[in-house]
């Protein structure tokens, strides 16, 4: 995964360059932040309007536009690893003598993150002596290469050459990120995304949450080494790739899959926003419209965090969740006392940026021993990386 990573994307003029949409797509789909910059001659193979709707960002070709300059020396700070692929036998050139011709090769020559290349080239230009001083050369700078694959050429002939596909490429890049496994052999539940109790069969009470928090809660403790159940309510987000999901709808739904698996748990994070009331009786038709007011009964559902406190067992580590809009500490640290938690996530409605809808989060943590760690507003990969640090350090 390489969730929250920011990555570069360099894209040189080669045939190859028909694959970045795919490896665009691909780095966006592991998490990546992404932002592109081609070389006049890759527009000729790939189209820029199809990598920045990919990447959804500005496609940067050149060092000025009109009345903009493009900050090379800010766009390689901003990078956690810049990646250029393809990388032709002309820029793989260039970036062996520092030659600085046009955007690409502007921030490459400034940047501070590491630069990993994909090359691809015809056989023949691969094998030639200038070709292998070059990447000699690129490599002793400290730059990654990963090496090209062998199989049919643009040419029609067959040898090596090719660019790594773009599967094996976002796999060598999960492996350069793999962080620390402090949780490693840890064994992680994650509750995540609202829940629908259903008054009849078209209607239902549900909430605002889309399930994006505790999926990158869920992420982050899998990238830590964790072996993570998630368990998920009603959401249309993508799935992310975990080795056990158990989607549910209902908050007894929720509860009876918690209840099957906790015991087996090192660490339980729940963030679900989980209704605390349901109909007290489902209706198994559509309700008619009839007089100007109509009541609904509903009944408490099962706090599911109060419950695994009351069963936890010392070695299991509980994490609740708090969203408020008012008095939040007050809140929060009732939250912690009377659910047993070892820790609670407030967040609160009344910062700008927190809660649902926003791709970002501001959180303040407390822990049962009395410890606040208050966090600024941080994209929800950054915060859940808050959040497991955290974990980890209790
Ligand atoms: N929670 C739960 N089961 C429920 C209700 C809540 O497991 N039936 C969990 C949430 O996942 C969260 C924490 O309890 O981790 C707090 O949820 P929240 O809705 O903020 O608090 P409530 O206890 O429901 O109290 P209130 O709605 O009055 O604030």
């Amino acid at each position: 995964m390489l969730t929250g990573k920011k990555i570069l994307l360099g894209v040189t003029g080669s045939i190859a360059a028909y694959k970045a949409a795919l490896l665009t797509r691909l780095l966006v789909k592991s998490g990546a932040e992404v932002k592109i910059i081609m070389t006049a001659a890759a527009k000729d193979f790939v189209s820029p309007l199809a990598l920045s709707t990919l990447s959804k960002n500005a496609v940067l070709t050149d060092l000025a536009n009109n009345d903009s300059w493009a900050n090379h020396v800010m766009l390689g700070r901003w990078a956690d690893l810049m990646l250029v692929a393809p990388l032709s036998c002309n820029s793989l050139a260039k970036m062996a003598s520092g030659i600085c011709d046009n955007l690409l090769m502007a921030v490459y020559l400034s940047a501070t993150c590491k630069v990993v290349v994909a090359p691809a080239m015809d056989e023949d230009m691969w094998l030639h002596p200038a070709t292998k001083n070059n990447l000699q050369q690129v490599a002793s700078f400290g730059n990654f290469i990963i090496p090209v694959e062998s199989g049919e050429l643009a040419s029609g002939l067959s040898g090596e050459g090719r660019m790594a596909e773009p599967e094996s490429i976002v796999k060598w890049l999960d492996d350069y990120f793999l962080p620390d496994q402090p949780l490693k052999g840890k064994k992680a539940m994650v509750t995540a995304g609202p829940t629908y109790e259903q008054i009849d069969p078209v209607r239902f009470i549900g909430n605002h949450s889309s399930g994006r928090m505790g999926i990158a809660i869920a992420n982050e403790l899998r990238m830590r080494g964790a072996e993570v159940t998630l368990v998920l309510g009603p959401t249309t987000l993508e799935l992310p790739e975990l080795p056990v999901i158990i989607r549910v709808k209902t908050a007894a739904e929720m509860y009876a899959a918690c209840i099957s698996v906790f015991d087996k748990m090192d660490i339980a994070v729940m963030n679900a926003a989980v209704a605390d009331y349901t109909p007290v009786e489902k209706q198994t038709e559509k309700i008619k419209k009839t007089g100007d007011n109509i009541t609904i009964a509903l009944t408490k559902t099962k706090d599911i965090l109060k419950y695994l406190g009351e069963i936890k067992k010392n070695n299991q580590l509980l994490i609740g969740f708090a969203l408020e809009t008012n008095n939040e500490e007050t809140y929060a640290l009732k939250k912690l006392t009377e659910k047993n938690a070892d820790m609670i996530v407030l967040n609160s409605l009344n910062d700008e940026g927190a809660g649902f809808g926003y791709d970002t989060n501001k959180i303040t943590i407390f822990d049962k021993s009395g410890k606040k760690y208050c966090f600024d507003t941080k994209s929800k990969a950054a915060v859940a990386r808050d959040i497991v640090n955290t974990i980890i350090q209790l």
